[in-house]
């Protein structure tokens, strides 16, 4: 169950400026009047055949294999890097095999040494494009599969390449079919960056070792809170307006507080999520990270002082971790001294006019991350259109993939 906290969020007097608006683009969205909104319903509506087939593929791979090479970028790897951080623990007890993730880039550092350290592992590829042609996926792929025939032979495609692709169209679709790879769908109506709780991000999470029905779960419970029409019972509906109003006062800036290192990935998922949504025809907050305490250390600075064009959202986790808590003396746990700092930073930059808004789950389990997600994904959504843009597109990505083809002909 997420908490959401205004408390110090003023703007929440002035909410009923876009009630109408929101209400109107929440029905919208369940209706399907939208292009692009699958994503809204998947979490009731999700292919149940192909999700048990994910879970097949996901026992073998880690009964068979050490390591999970997997090929994507943008909406194609930030929620399954995301997840699987979120939900490890930071050196031991890993659940299920290593997940490297390639094709995210194009240092060829990297790449040479990632070719090099799984060479000696026994590993499977999951390759993932819903274009099936972006070039740093295309390249990392070319040589990963080299390396699988080089290891296991020609055969060994079949059964070592697993492609999450469009159904039926496409460069990597064709490829897979002729090759016989097994594939995964990235549904039509689905984009990169809501694709998360689809094979996108299902299939890497569940290799890592994780339980992707909590996760389905834990979406579904928040789709049915996040998308009702009362106010007084959705605060994905109250936070998205809040961010507009924000807005609309100068505040172009949302500074996304995690508190812990295994939550920075989830911050990054949100700034795509974010940027690609909103920010379009010259409109949209800009969405950046903190990682607390660190950054109070490098960034702190500007957040008290300043130009004050910004606001704070901190996602807290209440229950930080329940084992071998550290004790700093008789009267602290080490996390009771997170909890001060963080009161202490509020505190700063509320009273340095940096507005703040707290979210916060119980635990950081698989349930409360598929809540996180949605809940993220339904305010983008919401906010982007009360501010007037389409949320479901995104021509920037699209005009940076156009000029790579044009430059490499
Ligand atoms: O959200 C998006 O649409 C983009 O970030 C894409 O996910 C990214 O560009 C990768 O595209 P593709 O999956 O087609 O290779």
């Amino acid at each position: 169950m997420i908490k959401v906290n205004f408390e110090k969020a003023e703007e929440i007097k002035n909410l009923s400026k876009h009630i109408d608006g929101a209400k109107t683009h929440i029905s919208d969205l369940l209706a399907g009047k939208i292009d692009m909104t699958g994503w809204v319903d998947h979490p009731i509506k999700y292919d149940k055949e192909e999700f048990s087939r994910i879970k097949e593929v996901a026992n073998e791979i880690k009964s068979e294999a050490e390591v999970l090479v997997s090929i994507g970028i943008g909406g194609s790897y930030l929620g399954a890097k995301a997840a699987i951080e979120y939900l490890s623990d930071y050196y031991s007890n890993r659940k299920g095999v290593e997940v490297i993730f390639v094709g995210n880039g194009l240092s060829e550092k990297y790449l040479k040494e990632t070719l090099d350290y799984v060479e000696g592992k026994n590993f499977y590829v999951n390759v993932i494009s819903k274009s099936g042609g972006t070039l740093e996926p295309a390249v990392a792929f070319d040589k990963f599969k080299a390396l699988v025939e080089k290891k296991y032979g020609h055969d060994a495609l079949k059964k070592r390449i697993i492609a999450t692709t469009d159904k039926a169209k496409g460069i990597l679709k064709e490829e897979a079919d002729r090759e016989g790879y097994r594939t995964f769908v990235v549904p039509d109506d689905i984009g990169g960056r809501y694709s998360v709780l689809s094979a996108v991000g299902l299939l890497p999470i569940a290799c890592a070792g994780f339980d992707i029905d909590k996760l389905m779960n834990g979406a579904e419970n928040a789709r049915s809170i996040y998308t009702t029409l009362d106010e007084n019972k959705n605060d994905a509906m109250k936070y998205a307006i809040i961010r507009n109003l924000y807005y609309e006062n100068g505040k172009d800036i949302e500074v996304f507080a995690t508190l812990s290192p295994n939550m920075q990935y989830f911050a990054e998922w949100l700034k795509q999520l974010f940027g690609e949504s909103e920010c379009k025809g010259n409109k949209g907050i800009f969405p950046a990270s903190l990682n607390m305490t660190a950054d109070l250390h490098s960034m702190g600075q500007l957040m008290q002082d300043g130009k004050r064009n910004m606001f704070e959202t901190f996602i807290m986790i209440e229950n930080d971790f329940d084992e071998t808590r550290v004790k700093y003396n008789d009267k602290f746990f080490v996390n009771d001294l997170n909890d001060i700092a963080l009161r202490a930073t509020e505190k700063a930059h509320h009273t340095g006019n940096v507005p703040v808004i707290e979210i916060k789950v119980a635990e950081q389990n698989e349930t409360t991350l598929g809540e996180l997600f949605y809940f993220f994904e339904i305010s983008c959504g919401i906010s982007a259109l009360i501010l007037g843009v389409n949320p479901f597109n995104q021509p920037g990505v699209e005009e940076y993939k156009k000029n790579i083809k044009e430059l490499l002909k």
